[in-house]
């Protein structure tokens, strides 16, 4: 509960706390001691008038002065003092006899007997029904003898009474320095730091949204201002920081822009170098399809060489078959090659994509094209010879960024599908939405050396190798095109390809 109170309630509980009892216990005192002073005052002025009375009753000592004491106790207690009773005794051989007496019942009680007797002054507090009195009780001496006693009694109600006026008073007092103590306080906690904290914890919420320019404000010298000055100081350098922060990931990120760029052309270079390689490889293939039927044809001018007779013949014939002969050697030169053995190993065609997407990216950036890759979670793996697969997909994914202007989606999807077989294959879309390929090309994009793009450098080689490719690991590939609206390249290869 009281850590739940703010720091204003606290301070103004703990102030009422300690403050009202000290007050209440200061003027229960205070009210006590005039009381007690009131009293004394009344006892003091008591014992002097009975004192008077006494000497008085001895002046005017004789019965026929009697009346005259009658006469001087009735004004004592009828002039409004704080006498109410009066009785003057004296001893007698019969006992106590009343000699003057105003108020009081005529019987001497006990402190009047001791007085009369004893020579002796009795003070005492008597407790009457509903109040409180002193009753002073003094001898009558004369000549060194007691002869008598005076007997006074003065009501306690008048001091009650003022007592009672003062507390009210005191309490009337008191509560009002309370509320003025209770509302000063709070006031004052108000201005000294709820407010000023207020202002704190506002800038520090911004802050904690991200807006670092706000300060709080320094005016105060107090432990409040100083807390101001500290978060400031803390703000410039949460902000200084940030600044630093994003200088260093701006500086971070051009420079992996430029290494990527750096990678994008080496990886173009390099494919560049794989493409005239393959072109080799065409080219050996040729040499294969054309070294095949020149082989018939050496057999053939063999034998019509034996069979001619007319020597002008026989000699141009021998000059065909050795030129024949200077190709079919060359045809096997090329076949002599050795083919290095296909590589196969666990390829995770996820990460493949992702790798290459990454790699394209300050082109598909620099020309605003949204890429979009989707992989099935269920893919298999793929027993396929890495380097290849990414020459495949490498061609199929700068062909339709070739083919986009600015603008634009390449969509790379890779997806579970069933192999001529039977068994699990990856079938992988790349699709964009770029010019498309007109009908009459459509069926020539994969003859080697086919392109539209020689002004800008294309050998027409790309989409060849990516059909060998594809063969070699047991798959398939084909184009689907809409001239004005895009291009969907598939290609499927059987997860099991060995
Ligand atoms: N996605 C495509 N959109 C439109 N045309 C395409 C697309 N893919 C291929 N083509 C057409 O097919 C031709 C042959 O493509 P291929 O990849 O074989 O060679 P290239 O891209 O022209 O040259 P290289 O691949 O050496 O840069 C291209 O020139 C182009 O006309
Ligand atoms: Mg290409």
């Amino acid at each position: 509960m009281w850590h739940e109170w703010s720091l204003r309630a606290k301070i103004v509980g703990l102030t009422v706390g300690v403050v009202l009892p000290v007050m209440a216990t200061a003027t229960a005192l205070a009210v006590r001691l005039s009381r007690n002073a009131l009293e004394d005052d009344l006892r003091t002025s008591g014992l002097a008038l009975a004192r008077e009375l006494a000497a008085s009753a001895v002046a005017y000592h004789g019965t026929e002065n009697d009346a005259l004491l009658q006469q001087e106790i009735r004004s004592m207690a009828g002039r409004g003092g704080p006498v109410r009773d009066v009785a003057v005794y004296a001893v007698t051989p019969a006992g106590l006899a009343v000699r003057a007496i105003e108020g009081r019942p005529e019987r001497p009680d006990a402190d009047v007997e001791v007085a009369a007797r004893e020579g002796q002054e009795i003070v005492a507090v008597k407790r009457e029904t509903l109040s409180r009195l002193w009753q002073v009780t003094v001898p009558v001496w004369e000549r060194k003898r007691s002869v008598g006693a005076v007997s006074l009694t003065l009501p306690l109600a008048r001091a009650d009474a003022l007592a009672r006026r003062i507390e009210r008073q005191a309490v009337l007092l008191w509560l009002t320095a309370m509320c003025l103590l209770v509302g000063a306080l709070s006031a004052f906690m108000n201005r000294a730091l709820a407010a000023p904290l207020g202002r704190i914890l506002g800038v520090m919420g911004r802050a904690e949204a991200g807006d670092l320019g706000e300060r709080a404000p320094e005016d105060r010298k107090d432990e409040v201002g100083q807390v101001a000055r500290g978060l400031n100081r803390m703000l410039d350098r949460v902000a200084s920081f940030q600044t630093e922060l994003a200088r260093r990931v701006a500086e971070a990120t051009a420079q992996l822009r430029t290494t990527n760029e750096r990678l994008y052309a080496a990886q173009q270079q390099v494919g560049r170098t794989e493409r005239l390689a393959a072109a080799g490889e065409l080219a050996a293939a040729m040499a294969h399809n054309v070294g095949t039927p020149l082989s018939g044809v050496v057999g053939h001018l063999q034998l019509l060489e034996e069979e001619v007779t007319d020597a002008a013949v026989k000699a141009r014939l021998r000059r065909i078959l050795g030129q024949v002969n200077r190709a079919v050697a060359a045809a096997r030169q090329f076949l002599g090659a050795a083919r290095p053995a296909p590589l196969r190993v666990s390829v995770d065609m996820e990460t493949l994509l992702a790798d290459l997407l990454l790699l394209v990216s300050p082109e598909s950036q620099r020309k605003g094209i949204t890429v979009v890759q989707t992989c099935a979670d269920d893919l298999p793996t793929l027993a396929a010879d890495p380097s290849q697969l990414q020459e495949l997909f490498l061609g199929l994914i700068t062909n339709a960024l070739d083919a986009m202007g600015t603008g634009g989606t390449l969509r790379v999807v890779a997806e579970t599908g069933r192999s001529d077989k039977g068994g699990p294959a990856i079938r992988v879309t790349v699709s964009d939405t770029g010019c498309g390929i007109p009908p009459e090309n459509l069926a020539k994009v994969f003859e080697p050396f086919f392109t539209t793009r020689s002004a800008s450098g294309g050998t027409g080689l790309g989409l060849a190798i990516a059909r060998r490719i594809a063969q070699e690991h047991g798959g398939t590939i084909r184009l689907e095109s809409e001239p004005g609206r895009g291009t969907r390249a598939v290609v499927e290869l059987p997860a099991g390809a060995e």
